[in-house]
């Protein structure tokens, strides 16, 4: 005995673009689409938006030649010797065409010398392997920082200016600079010709190593006040510490950059976050001290412009850096697809940011009275839309409208927000809005809610951003325009989620099953992407040949969109409970009553209840006096889908009207052996005697040698005199009508078990081209797609594929209570699903067996209607058997 949750059980995990089939065989075709009479989960929107068409993907690959652009802002700085030969003993960073950074202990040698040379552009500086990339160039003035003293590990940081601006190239280009005091990265790389361990030889081969920053706090444990003579008044704030996890490195060169690659236009460019200042001796994996730039950039900026260098004052703009020399930078790591010492195989399908024209259609802005903010929801059905409970209340005012498809904007109705929700709290953040009218959902997706695990794989999520920055094939030109972005990301688990620190207030209890984490490690250039609060976090999924946005969780919680750091959005699955309650019909909590029983067990199946008891799997229908017991109060047990009970035979009374007339029960047997010709031979005109001749009304179809079935409003009060088969001319033939029978119950106001048989006078005799069509006797459940077959003015049939719909659905917008024995159905390709008086709902399985599934009642409204409403054959096999 397990107590499961319900939609888990039914329709298991949907992986991304894998197709497979809601439910198993039921005695037809194995991939045929079923759609239960019951609606018990959210992830079926496959089924309620079913559309007709298949959808196929493209992904472009091409390629770019590649050099190594790693270090193109790496200078090694050199001392010319007497004899001629360079030593090379500090690093320094390119930032500007013609300015190094270093650090200030770097501008004299132990001789007290000043450095000469600089090179650039070359990853082996005592080979002359790659030459010809390299670039030489003389240093003509050198910058001490002012407060710098020989003595001391403080403000160590120089300049140093080139006597000629350096060629750019994709090797030799200058980086930027991390301005802000706050270093937010986990992870930073020093680069150098470091050596390899203590005292050894500088390495000739330029070495980059991951360091992790830490503390000041920490590293002042190894670096306490007085141990270092240049260490005086202990770390200060623009000094950061970084060490070696791995203990295998050292740290790097001295005056080279400890830097970040940040992201951009499916780009990286480096970022120097601080300097290469000094640190314990290597292989102790005690930490570095590194200067930071950050508090310096004041002072580079004057000194530069100051002596010589025409840039502006936001030169160091995140932004405007990163754009400068986008077109040398190297790409993103996700792009490349292939890498030959020359050659660089690029997708761009598998960037992580991507720029949209518009937010999908299901994205809708919450409005309140003309005003919006930076709030949103996901269209989740044609007049819900599932948003944040923080969105609901703005400056006091609750929203009034939603805005979709950028213009149109429709007034909200009710809104229902959690009721555990309180005020400014990450917990319980989720409202459902019911909206005045219906949305035409003919023309896009409504949004499906994941109600799974949360996946492995990536996502999609929503944010707003520059669009130069952000561009695929940037040119580097200022664009400040904005645009939608949708960036790719990954979920996080509890270990490997970063919550930024300024948020952490924000998550008192801190983060729970409701929440998930989503992002990706790679930081952006700062301020290109804003989350869009309670977007989606969604994917496109594949499924029964169309593709449908599924939606995982509304982002609430983020900044650069989760990149670097990682955002929080409110989980769909958490809250299925609570939506079920105010979006499904007469829906119970189903917590700790509904309990299945033997998941794989069809109708018909014996099946064990807890209490022992004998019972079988059965629709609800069959079992009315447990469902009504469960509705009231109670628990029940159910098979495989919620439309069937296991129900303790002595509650079946009612099932023994759901035996088939053997008549009936053989019918797909006997068709599938008379090797037909087409479906539509078994269906018939009906016609009057008029003055005239011959007047035929509507349609029926033939279901034994001499029972024809139709519709209580197609016979009326007056009997009709033949039927007429239908083929060609010659093999039309009438047949005399013996007897009407009218369902005792037919209702003509609200249309209610319209239905009749007409007996004829004769019995036929099947052929390929004559034949009864099958009831579908199914009670739980109907095939999702049918043909509507209606006659047309000359008597011919014509056929429209249609979709059923959950009676709860159309229910929504119908005049009258639409019963159990009705089905409803729509074609999803109009607005308005049309039919005349007798029109039939079929389905025809590949073993060319046709079964009428239902028959239209008298519906003249249809320019106003979405669906069509049936008699629902399967709900009168029992009536039907009984009057054969
Ligand atoms: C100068 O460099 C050359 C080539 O690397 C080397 O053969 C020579 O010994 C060096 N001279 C001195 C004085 O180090
Ligand atoms: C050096 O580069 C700067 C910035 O691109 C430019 O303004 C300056 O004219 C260049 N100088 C020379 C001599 O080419
Ligand atoms: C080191 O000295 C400075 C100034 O004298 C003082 O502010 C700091 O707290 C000291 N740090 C430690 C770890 O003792
Ligand atoms: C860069 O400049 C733009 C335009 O002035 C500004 O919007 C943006 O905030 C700046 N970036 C940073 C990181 O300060
Ligand atoms: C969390 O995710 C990380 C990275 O994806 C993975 O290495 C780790 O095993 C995961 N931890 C758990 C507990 O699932
Ligand atoms: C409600 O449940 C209780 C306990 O299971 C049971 O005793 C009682 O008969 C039930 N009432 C109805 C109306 O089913
Ligand atoms: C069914 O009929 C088709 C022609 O309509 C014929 O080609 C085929 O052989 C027949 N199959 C059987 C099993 O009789
Ligand atoms: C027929 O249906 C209408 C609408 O549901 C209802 O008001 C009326 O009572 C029904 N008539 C009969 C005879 O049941
Ligand atoms: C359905 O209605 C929309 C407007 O609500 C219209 O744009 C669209 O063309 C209509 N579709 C069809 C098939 O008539």
């Amino acid at each position: 005995m397990k107590k499961i949750n319900m939609s888990l059980i039914q329709y298991g995990v949907v992986p991304v673009l894998i197709l497979f089939n809601l439910q198993r065989a039921v005695g037809q075709d194995e991939n045929v689409l079923m759609l239960p009479n019951v609606r018990s989960t959210f992830d079926d929107c496959h089924l309620r938006f079913h559309k007709l068409d298949v959808i196929g993907v493209v992904s472009p690959v091409f390629g770019h030649p590649a050099r190594l652009k790693e270090f193109a802002h790496m200078g090694a700085i050199g001392w010319t010797q007497p004899n001629g030969n360079i030593s090379w003993k500090c690093g320094g960073t390119l930032i500007w065409v013609n300015f190094v950074l270093t650090a200030a202990h770097c501008v004299i040698d132990s001789e007290n010398k000043a450095p000469d040379v600089i090179r650039f552009g070359d990853l082996n500086i005592e080979s002359t392997e790659g030459d010809e990339y390299a670039q030489q160039l003389k240093i003509v003035d050198i910058f001490r920082h002012p407060q710098h003293r020989f003595t001391s590990h403080y403000h160590d940081i120089a300049l140093l200016k080139l006597e000629h601006n350096v060629t750019l190239t994709e090797v030799v280009a200058p980086a930027c600079l991390w301005t802000d005091e706050e270093v937010r990265f986990k992870i930073l790389e020093a680069t150098g010709w470091g050596r390899t361990g203590y005292a050894e030889d500088q390495t000739p081969v330029l070495l980059k190593v991951a360091l992790k920053p830490i503390e000041n706090v920490e590293c002042s444990k190894v670096y306490t006040n007085g141990t270092d003579r240049k260490l005086q008044n202990g770390l200060q704030q623009h000094q950061i510490c970084a060490v070696d996890e791995k203990m295998d490195t050292c740290e790097g060169d001295s005056g080279g950059p400890l830097q970040i690659k940040l992201m951009h236009n499916a780009k990286v460019t480096p970022f120097v976050v601080a300097i290469t200042s000094f640190g314990t001796a290597c292989g102790l994996s005690a930490p570095g001290v590194y200067t930071k730039v950050a508090p310096y950039h004041d002072w580079i900026l004057e000194t530069m412009q100051k002596n010589g260098a025409l840039v502006p004052n936001d030169v160091y703009n995140a932004t405007f850096c990163a754009l400068r020399y986008v077109s040398l930078r190297e790409y993103e790591d996700a792009i490349i697809a292939s890498r030959t010492p020359d050659y660089v195989g690029v997708n761009s399908d598998r960037r992580h940011m991507f720029l949209v024209d518009k937010l999908p259609s299901y994205i809708v802005q919450l409005a309140w009275n003309g005003k919006t903010n930076n709030c949103y929801g996901v269209i989740i059905d044609e007049d819900t839309v599932l948003t944040l409970a923080q969105c609901v209340t703005h400056n006091r005012e609750r929203v009034s409208h939603i805005k979709y498809l950028n213009t149109i904007t429709m007034k909200v109705s009710r809104i229902h927000v959690h009721p555990k929700y309180e005020q400014e709290s990450s917990y319980n953040n989720i409202a459902i809005l019911r909206l005045q009218h219906f949305i035409n959902v003919n023309n896009f997706d409504p949004a499906c809610l994941w109600q799974d695990e949360t996946p492995s794989w990536e996502v999609h999520v929503h944010g707003s951003g520059r669009r130069d920055i952000n561009s695929f094939w940037h040119d580097g030109s200022i664009d400040p325009s904005i645009s939608i972005l949708t960036p790719r990301v990954r979920f996080q688990n509890a270990t490997s989620c970063i919550v930024p620190i300024r948020y952490l207030p924000l998550l008192r209890n801190g983060l729970t099953n409701e929440h998930i984490c989503n992002g990706q490690n790679l930081f952006l250039v700062p301020k290109s992407c804003d989350l869009v609060t309670g977007a989606a976090v969604h994917e496109k999924v594949y499924r029964s040949s169309n593709v449908y946005p599924m939606v995982y969780g509304l982002n609430f919680l983020g900044r650069e969109c989760g990149f670097g750091e990682h955002s929080i959005a409110i989980g769909m699955a958490s809250h299925a409970e609570w939506m079920k309650t105010i979006l499904f019909s007469n829906y119970r909590k189903s917590h700790d009553t509904i309990q299945f029983v033997d998941t794989d067990h069809q109708e018909g199946d014996s099946c064990h209840r807890y209490d022992g008891r004998a019972a079988r799997c059965v629709p609800v229908s069959s079992c009315s006096r447990r469902w009504k017991q469960f509705l009231s109060n109670g628990t029940i047990e159910l098979c495989s889908t919620s439309s069937l009970i296991c129900c303790p035979l002595n509650d079946i009374a009612v099932t023994e009207q759901n035996v088939v007339h053997p008549q009936l029960a053989e019918c797909p047997a006997l068709v599938e052996n008379l090797n037909i010709t087409s479906p539509a031979r078994s269906l018939v005109s009906i016609g009057w005697l008029i003055s005239e001749g011959m007047e035929f009304r509507c349609l029926g179809t033939i279901i034994t040698k001499n029972i024809i079935l139709t519709t209580a409003s197609c016979v009326g009060d007056e009997v009709p005199a033949v039927v007429q088969t239908s083929g060609s001319l010659e093999t039309q033939k009438m047949y005399e009508v013996d007897a009407i029978l009218v369902h005792y119950a037919f209702n003509a106001t609200d249309d209610t078990n319209d239905i009749a048989m007409i007996r004829l006078r004769d019995t036929l005799v099947w052929r390929s081209d004559l034949f009864p069509s099958c009831l579908w006797t199914d009670t739980t459940k109907v095939p999702l797609v049918l043909s509507m077959v209606s006659p047309d003015n000359t008597n011919r049939v014509g056929l429209t594929r249609v979709v059923a719909m959950y009676n709860s659905d159309c229910q929504r917008t119908h005049m009258y209570d639409i019963q159990d024995s009705q089905l409803c159905a729509r074609n999803p390709s109009e607005n308005f699903t049309c039919n005349t008086m007798s029109d039939q709902l079929r389905f025809d399985s590949s073993t060319r067996v046709s079964y009428i599934v239902g028959l239209s009642t008298d519906f003249d409204k249809c320019e106003q209607s979405r669906y069509t409403v049936f008699t629902r054959i399967s709900s009168y096999v029992h009536w039907i058997g009984i009057n054969i």
